[in-house]
């Protein structure tokens, strides 16, 4: 065999393996537009789940109105580099469509292929090609792919599709790297797939397409023309956005809520308390949440400890992590997040621009971490002090929202995912007790009076 030979055999070689390897992911405009049915078709019979996605987030991935700003930025700084890129999770089939998903779609019929991540959509993902980053193989058509190996419809074929029964299938977009550099931008696949929830075999759906957390079953029919069944998915995923659906759904808002107060717990313990101060440790636990709090767009989310520490009566002594009158946490608290810097050293929050993850101090699944607290006395305080540290959550920063919003920006709502209340005897010299005296006399009186009665 000559050279020229060699090669021409190794280009072939080559060509092969790559195209059975890649049988790549469904690309931009492969598919004609219209060939997925709108969610209002699928929930004429699956009522239920139609109104649990309606509110949801999968519902507003693509008209979310803060998502679409952050394309249009990440578009314009990128010379559009981004436009199908950002797309293949936000809007997914107007990506397999090729519809420009820059005009926010309103969740009606005739957009069905602007609107976010819907029924037809998930339900006609037949496997994927690598790890996150939307490569799913879609395959729009008439048969469906689910849970069941004994469903029958008289509207669609249905196929059982272990894919969908597992963490797997949300990995597709639930795990994201930079389109350009590769940094992780979204781990939470990754950290499940570390954590214990991973090992004893409990999915994401598990905890996201249950009524609540805790893993209730959730009994009932899918339609009313099917059999009653041990479990039907509830479709609200709820994760921790209470910014958005606070806009769009006062159901999933709360829903939301309850799943940041089921995720952590709090323990707070004096460590030690002199005359000028008290030392206190206070513990989180990640209790509940099969992946790190927070997780997700984690370089936006915030997660802090709030100390306020109040004398007899009742006024701040000294405090952390409150927020300002701009709506900014106090410098110096400790936030659980991830901080990711720009080419330039800066840090970036906008995901675009992310070039290296500088730190990532957030709280892994059924791991605690244990922050010391001091709390300075003002001189002479004998009283009782008494200790409220809440941990706290928002979406996103004030000053990041004020900024890219302009000046018509909204408050972000916070939620108190835990608190724990303690109170510490102040100074343990001086005067012992001056309580002590009282009750003594007290106690005096009291032998006093029933002694006459006698
Ligand atoms: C993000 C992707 C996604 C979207 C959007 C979605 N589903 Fe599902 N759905 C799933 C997954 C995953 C399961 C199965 C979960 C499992 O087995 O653990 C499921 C289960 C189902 C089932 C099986 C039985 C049941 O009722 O639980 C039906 C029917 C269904 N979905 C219909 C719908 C309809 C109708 C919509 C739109 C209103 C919808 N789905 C939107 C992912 C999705
Ligand atoms: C005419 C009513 C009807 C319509 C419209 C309908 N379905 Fe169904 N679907 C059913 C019935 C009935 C079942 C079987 C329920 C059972 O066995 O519990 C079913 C089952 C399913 C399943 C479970 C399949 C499995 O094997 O696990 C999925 C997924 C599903 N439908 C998705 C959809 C989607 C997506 C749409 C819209 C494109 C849709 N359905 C429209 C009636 C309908
Ligand atoms: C086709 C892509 C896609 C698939 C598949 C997918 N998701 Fe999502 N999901 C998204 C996008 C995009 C958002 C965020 C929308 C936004 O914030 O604008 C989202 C949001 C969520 C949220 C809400 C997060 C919050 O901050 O409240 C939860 C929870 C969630 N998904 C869970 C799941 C689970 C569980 C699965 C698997 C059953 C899944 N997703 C599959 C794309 C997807
Ligand atoms: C053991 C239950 C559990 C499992 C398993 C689980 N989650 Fe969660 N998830 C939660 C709880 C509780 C929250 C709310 C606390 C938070 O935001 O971290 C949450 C929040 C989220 C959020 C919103 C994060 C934010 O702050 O914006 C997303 C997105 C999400 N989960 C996706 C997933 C995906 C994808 C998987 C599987 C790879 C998964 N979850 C597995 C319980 C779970
Ligand atoms: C691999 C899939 C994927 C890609 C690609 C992707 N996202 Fe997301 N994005 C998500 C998921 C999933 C969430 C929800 C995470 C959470 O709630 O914490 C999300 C959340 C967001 C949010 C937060 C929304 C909110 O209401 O808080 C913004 C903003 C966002 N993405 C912008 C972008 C932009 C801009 C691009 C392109 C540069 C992009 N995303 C590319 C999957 C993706």
């Amino acid at each position: 065999m000559n050279s020229f030979q060699y090669i021409f055999l190794l280009t072939i070689c080559i060509a092969v393996i790559s195209t059975g390897t890649a049988s790549a992911q469904t690309g931009f405009g492969e598919f004609e537009e219209g060939v997925f049915s709108a969610p209002q078709v699928c929930g004429s019979c699956h009522t239920q789940n139609f109104e649990e996605w309606y509110g949801s987030m999968h519902a507003a991935s693509n008209s979310d109105p803060f998502y679409q700003l952050m394309f249009s930025m990440a578009s314009n700084d990128t010379l559009g580099a981004v436009d199908t890129y950002c797309p293949r999770c936000h809007s997914p089939a107007s990506f397999v469509t090729g519809i420009d998903s820059k005009v926010p779609a309103t969740i009606d019929i005739a957009n069905a292929s602007e609107m976010g991540v819907y029924c037809d959509f998930c339900h006609t993902i037949k496997s994927k090609s690598g790890m996150g980053n939307g490569l799913y193989i879609s395959t729009p058509g008439t048969t469906k792919f689910g849970p069941w190996d004994d469903a029958e419809s008289p509207y669609h074929g249905a196929r059982y599709s272990e894919l969908h029964t597992q963490s797997d299938f949300c990995s597709i977009c639930h795990y994201q790297t930079h389109s350009e550099n590769g940094v992780v931008i979204q781990n939470t696949f990754q950290e499940w797939l570390d954590s214990p929830y991973s090992e004893e075999g409990t999915q994401c759906q598990d905890c996201h397409m249950t009524p609540g957390p805790g893993f209730t079953r959730n009994p009932g029919q899918s339609t009313l023309i099917g059999p009653v069944r041990e479990h039907i998915w509830t479709h609200n995923t709820a994760g921790g956005n209470i910014f958005q659906t606070s806009l769009q759904s006062p159901k999933h808002r709360a829903l939301a809520v309850e799943m940041l107060k089921g995720a952590a717990e709090l323990e707070m313990k004096t460590k030690q308390v002199t005359d000028e101060s008290i030392v206190l440790a206070v513990t989180v636990s990640n209790t509940g949440a099969g992946h790190s709090i927070p997780t997700g767009s984690n370089s936006l989310r915030q997660v802090w400890l709030e100390v306020t520490a109040t004398n007899e009566d009742g006024e701040v002594i000294d405090s952390s992590g409150r927020l300002d009158s701009a709506g900014n946490i106090d410098p110096g608290t400790i936030i659980y997040g991830s901080v990711y810097h720009d080419a330039s050293g800066n840090v970036a929050l906008k995901e675009w621009k992310a070039a290296s993850l500088v730190s990532d101090n957030r709280i892994l699944a059924g791991t605690s971490v244990t922050e010391d607290f001091e709390i300075r006395l003002p001189q002479g305080n004998a009283g009782p002090v008494k200790v409220i540290v809440r941990l706290l959550y928002r979406t996103v920063p004030q000053d990041f929202i004020d900024e890219t919003f302009g000046g018509a920006a909204e408050n972000v709502p916070l939620v108190e995912m835990a608190k724990e209340e303690l109170t510490v005897n102040g100074a343990t010299t001086g005067i012992p007790g001056f309580g002590i005296v009282i009750s003594v006399i007290v106690m005096g009186i009291v032998f006093f009076l029933f002694g006459r009665r006698n």
